[in-house]
């Protein structure tokens, strides 16, 4: 069988459709790299003394695990000196991280949420790194927040790796979604999907249940129609899975279909999820498999950021039941 690695894949996007310039193809090895050290200190675990908590808060006020700061800080490090950002901001970080002036800076600007599903750390359940690429608007050579604050429909490019019992890579460059396994040994990505699409129906569904009576109505007429399962409106069965990683949950719908939900809920008023550095990249990926990103009422993709940290609430997976769900949402009003 002919191994195609992550290098050979972006090569031959820029062949065939001038979609990964060298400048975007080295800050994508760079951060595939990184995503690499990340996976081996998360492999160790224990052994390495990586898991605990950091005794920090970030800026939403959580408190950080020391495999949140390590993987903040091997992203930040890794994508410093390439000459392809002109700055890059993380989940983990309160203000944009300016390029040191010893090293040049580029077109684009990095986002990333570096350790996705923090409560599954220390218990040994998939975790992940996601990330998302914008271009800096032209004439700004001090990116500050308003810079970053774009649609996500103007992503170049967005990816996401779990760290599970393999490692694995989904990455969009606006054309398709793929999927890259880890070897280990070799220590290269190989293109394990070459074209993931998502079935547009399914029969299961991933939610925090224990936030039912924060949902908002739409959200809990689908939900309890799912439960009804084939004596009810929907007529068929449901299943329910919820990883509460969002890489392994998101993962899993690109495999094999599921409707992802995180809402707006009584608690959750702007929801859970971050707009920029999850939210955005998933839904990318998701429509470049052929499913549906929502709040309920929008296009994830389409919604402008007014803030960096800002959160929003979620609704992705098999475009029937995203659709179904957005029904709900324009009957309620
Ligand atoms: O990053 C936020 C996150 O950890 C997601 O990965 C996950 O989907 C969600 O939070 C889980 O939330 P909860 O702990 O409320 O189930
Ligand atoms: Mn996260």
């Amino acid at each position: 069988m002919r191994r195609v690695t992550f290098t050979q894949y972006l090569v031959e996007q820029e062949r065939k459709r001038k979609t990964v310039p060298a400048e975007l193809r080295l800050l994508l090895e760079v951060i595939a790299r990184a995503c690499k050290a990340i996976s081996h200190a998360v492999g160790k675990g224990e052994l390495a003394d990586v898991l605990g908590a950091a005794g920090t808060d970030n800026v939403q006020g959580e408190a950080q695990k020391k495999l949140d700061v390590i993987s903040n800080e091997v992203l930040v490090e890794a994508n410093s000196w390439g000459g392809s950002l002109a700055a890059m901001a993380s989940e983990e970080m309160e203000e944009p991280y300016q390029i040191p002036n010893e090293y040049p800076k580029g077109r684009y600007l990095l986002l990333f949420d570096p350790l996705d599903g923090s409560s599954n750390i220390d218990v040994n359940v998939s975790i992940g790194t996601i990330f998302s690429i914008l271009e800096c608007p032209p004439d700004v050579t001090e990116p500050d927040e308003s810079s970053f604050l774009q649609p996500g429909a103007r992503q170049v490019a967005a990816g996401f790796a779990v760290y599970g019992p393999s490692t694995v890579m989904v990455l969009t460059v606006g054309h398709g979604t793929v999927g890259f396994t880890l070897d280990r040994e070799v220590g290269t990505w190989v293109l394990t999907q070459p074209r993931i699409e998502i079935p547009v129906s399914t029969k299961e569904f991933a939610i925090n249940t224990s936030n039912a009576r924060n949902w908002p109505a739409p959200v809990r007429r689908y939900i309890d129609e799912c439960v009804a399962g084939k004596d009810g409106p929907l007529g068929k069965d449901f299943n329910m899975r919820w990883v509460a990683s969002m890489v392994a949950d998101v993962y899993r719908i690109l495999t094999r279909g599921g409707i992802f939900m995180y809402p707006a809920d009584a608690k959750h008023k702007e929801g859970r999820l971050r707009l920029l550095y999850e939210a955005n990249p998933m839904a990318f990926i998701v429509e470049q498999a052929g499913g549906a990103a929502s709040t309920g009422t929008q296009r994830i993709l389409d919604v402008q950021p007014g803030k960096l940290h800002q959160r929003i609430g979620v609704i992705l997976g098999s475009s029937e039941e995203v659709r179904r769900v957005e029904g709900y949402y324009a009957q309620a009003g």
